[in-house]
């Protein structure tokens, strides 16, 4: 008996453990691919960048859509030296901090479709951005998130903006590496076509 008992557990566990595994590619078959084309939609490109790599990313999405670029701000200072401004993010992030925002999207209503940009730290999203979430409404819109990264590629950052918007229709997101100079156009134009741009 014992013996079932002990076999059961180890295979709960593995079942919890392959579950974990699959977890970022189910969310994102999950998220499928729109019913209908998004071409015509009203498009915001809203994002947050540090140091300027998401910012590239956002202006050439706001180009080859035609949509709003909007930058995330916030009074919130970081310190100059990078360890420290590291060290600062990774302690706001764990704490769930949110800065208070500077920017404001004006008539968020005439959007149908809300692109979100940020970069990866520590393998989520910025505070800034987490801010920029609760700062709006966005049931009945579609929110499609893009990330630059270091190397870490898309991490939980998809996985945790699924989880803060919850109940909110999200399409699989996109990861670059953080260049300085923007998107490899043809794979950027190749997933907004998939999109259905
Ligand atoms: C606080 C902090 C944490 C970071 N954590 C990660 C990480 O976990 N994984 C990763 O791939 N890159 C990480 N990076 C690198 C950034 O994601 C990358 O440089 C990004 O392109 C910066 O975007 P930005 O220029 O728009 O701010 C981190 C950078 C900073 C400043």
């Amino acid at each position: 008996m014992k013996k079932m008992a002990g076999l059961a557990c180890i295979s709960v566990a593995l079942c919890a453990l392959t579950a974990c595994a699959k977890a970022p590619a189910e969310a994102a078959d999950a998220a499928g691919a729109p019913a209908a084309s998004l071409a015509g939609k009203k498009v915001l490109v809203a994002y947050y960048s540090y140091s300027g790599n998401t910012g590239e990313v956002a202006k050439q999405i706001a180009r080859l859509t035609g949509g709003t670029l909007f930058e995330i701000t916030t009074d919130h200072k970081y310190p100059q030296a990078y360890r420290a401004m590291t060290q600062q993010a990774k302690k706001e992030i764990q704490e769930g901090f949110r800065p208070a925002l500077t920017s404001k999207v004006s008539d968020m209503a005439q959007y149908d479709v809300v692109f979100v940009g940020s970069p990866n730290w520590w393998g989520t999203y910025a505070p800034e951005t987490a801010a920029f979430l609760d700062g709006y409404d966005f049931k009945g819109k579609t929110v499609i998130p893009f990330f630059t990264h270091g190397g870490g590629g898309m991490q939980n950052c998809e996985r945790d903006m699924k989880k803060q918007l919850s109940g909110v229709q999200m399409l699989p997101g996109i990861t670059f590496y953080g260049s300085g100079s923007g998107a490899p156009e043809a794979e950027l134009s190749a997933w907004l076509k998939k999109l259905g741009f």
